[in-house]
C-alpha cells in the first residue's frame, strides 16, 4: 500500500526528530512492502517567518489531503512576544480544530530497561506502569471566549471554558472504547468540586458508564489525580479529562517514565486521518544540536502506523525496536540525567533503533 503523509516539522529540534521518525517509517516500508510519501508544509514560528502566519491555508490543505499528520514541535524564544493570535502554538490549536481532531491519546508506560531514569522512589518503579491520557483537545480553556475587559481593580484578562454535552460525551466514548481494549478500567479526572463545567463533564460520564458496565469506572478530583500519578501510578489504566488537565497531567506522566522525550500522541477525530506528535515541545536551547531524544515522534509514527493504517506489526515492531536500544543500553541525553556522560546523538539513536527493525 502507498500512503501519503504530512509533515510539519516545526520549530527548534523539531526537524532534527521529525527526520529520525521519517528514517524509522522508511525502513518499515523497506521490511513490509509499503511506501511512503512525505510533504513537508510550514507551521509555527517557521511558516511566521516566511508568510506571516502560524498556520497558512497550504499547510491545512496539505493536511486535508494527506493520510496522515506527522508534526514535530512549534514555538521558541524569538516568536515568544508575538500577540496571542500569530504565536506559534495558536497554529497548533488551529491544525487540531482544523483536521477535526477532539481526542488526543497520549501514552505513559514505564520501559523496565528506564526504571533507572524515573524519578519515582524503586518500590513504586518495581511495580511499573501503562496507562493512557484521553485528553479532549478542541474544547474547554483552550478555546473559550477571551480578552481583556474592565473590572472591579481595572483592566483585567480572562479566559472561559465551555463545555457542550457532545463534546463531553464523544471524548467520553472514545475513553471508553480505549477502556474497553485494555484493562477496562477507566478513571474521569475533574474539578467537580468547584467547576460548572466538571459537574456537567461527570454527568455525561456517568450516564456514558451505563452503556459500558464491563468498564470499571470513577470519578476522581484533579488535584487527588495528580498526587496519585506519583504516588501510585499503577492504579490507572485509561484516564479521561479536559483539554486543559491533559495537558497539565500529561507532562507529569511523562517525566515519571523516565523524561519527556519518550512520550508520543495521536490526535484523532472521527475519520481515519490523525496528527502524530510527541508531547513535548521545541526545546530551542539543544535545537540544532543532534541533541534531542527522538523516540518521542518515532513512537508517534507507531501510533500513526496502528490508528490511521491499521499496520499493527508494523507498529508493534517500532516500539519492540525502541525496546531492545533501550535494554541495549543506548540513551540521549535526557535519559542519563545531568553529568552522566555516555550519551548518543539524536541520529544515532534513529540509526540504534533502525538496526532493531
Ligand atoms: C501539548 C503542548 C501544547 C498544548 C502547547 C504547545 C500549545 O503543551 O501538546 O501538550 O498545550 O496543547
Ligand atoms: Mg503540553
Amino acid at each position: 500500500m502507498k500512503y501519503n503523509i504530512a509533515l510539519l516539522k516545526g520549530d527548534g529540534i523539531g526537524p532534527e526528530i521529525v527526520d529520525g521518525a521519517v528514517a524509522v517509517l522508511e525502513k518499515i516500508g523497506e521490511k513490509f512492502g509499503h511506501s511512503f510519501d512525505f510533504n513537508s508544509y510550514l507551521i509555527g514560528g517557521c511558516a511566521i517567518d516566511k508568510t506571516g502566519l502560524p498556520l497558512p491555508k497550504e499547510t491545512v490543505d496539505g493536511c486535508l489531503e494527506s493520510d496522515s499528520v506527522l508534526l514535530g514541535a512549534v514555538g521558541g524564544i524569538k516568536w515568544d512576544s508575538l500577540p496571542g493570535d500569530i504565536r506559534p502554538e495558536k497554529a497548533l490549536l488551529g491544525i487540531r480544530s482544523a483536521l477535526g481532531l477532539y481526542t488526543n491519546l497520549r501514552p505513559a508506560k514505564l520501559y523496565p530497561a528506564l526504571k533507572d531514569a524515573s524519578p519515582l522512589r524503586s518500590d513504586i518503579v518495581q511495580k511499573g506502569f501503562d496507562l493512557l491520557i484521553v485528553r479532549e483537545l478542541t474544547g474547554g480553556i483552550y478555546f473559550g471566549e477571551r480578552g481583556y475587559r474592565e473590572g472591579k481593580f481595572g483592566r483585567e484578562a480572562f479566559d472561559t471554558e465551555a463545555y457542550s454535552t457532545i463534546e463531553i460525551e464523544r471524548i467520553g466514548r472514545a475513553a471508553f472504547n480505549a477502556a474497553m481494549k485494555r484493562n477496562k478500567v477507566l478513571t474521569s479526572i475533574d474539578k467537580a468540586n468547584v467547576l460548572e463545567t466538571s459537574r456537567l463533564w461527570r454527568s455525561v460520564m456517568h450516564s456514558l458508564s451505563d452503556e459500558f458496565p464491563q468498564v470499571k469506572y470513577s470519578d476522581m478530583l484533579v488535584d487527588n489525580a495528580a498526587m496519585q500519578l506519583v504516588r501510585n501510578p499503577s492504579q490507572f489504566d485509561v484516564v479521561v479529562t479536559s483539554n486543559m488537565f491533559g495537558d497539565i497531567l500529561s507532562d507529569e506522566a511523562s517525566q515519571i517514565t523516565g523524561s519527556i522525550g519518550m512520550l508520543a500522541s495521536a490526535s484523532l477525530g472521527d475519520g481515519k486521518r490523525g496528527m502524530y506528535e510527541p508531547i513535548h515541545g521545541s526545546a530551542p536551547d539543544i535545537a540544532g544540536q543532534n541533541k534531542a531524544n527522538p523516540i518521542a515522534t518515532i513512537l508517534s509514527a507507531a501510533m500513526m502506523l496502528d490508528y490511521s493504517f491499521d499496520l499493527h506489526d508494523e507498529s508493534e515492531c517500532i516500539e519492540n525496536a525502541v525496546r531492545k536500544a533501550l535494554e541495549n543500553g543506548f540513551r540521549t541525553a535526557d535519559l542519563l540525567g545531568v553529568g552522566r556522560d555516555g550519551a548518543i546523538s539524536c541520529s544515532d539513536m534513529t540509526k540504534k533503533i533502525i538496526e532493531f527493525i
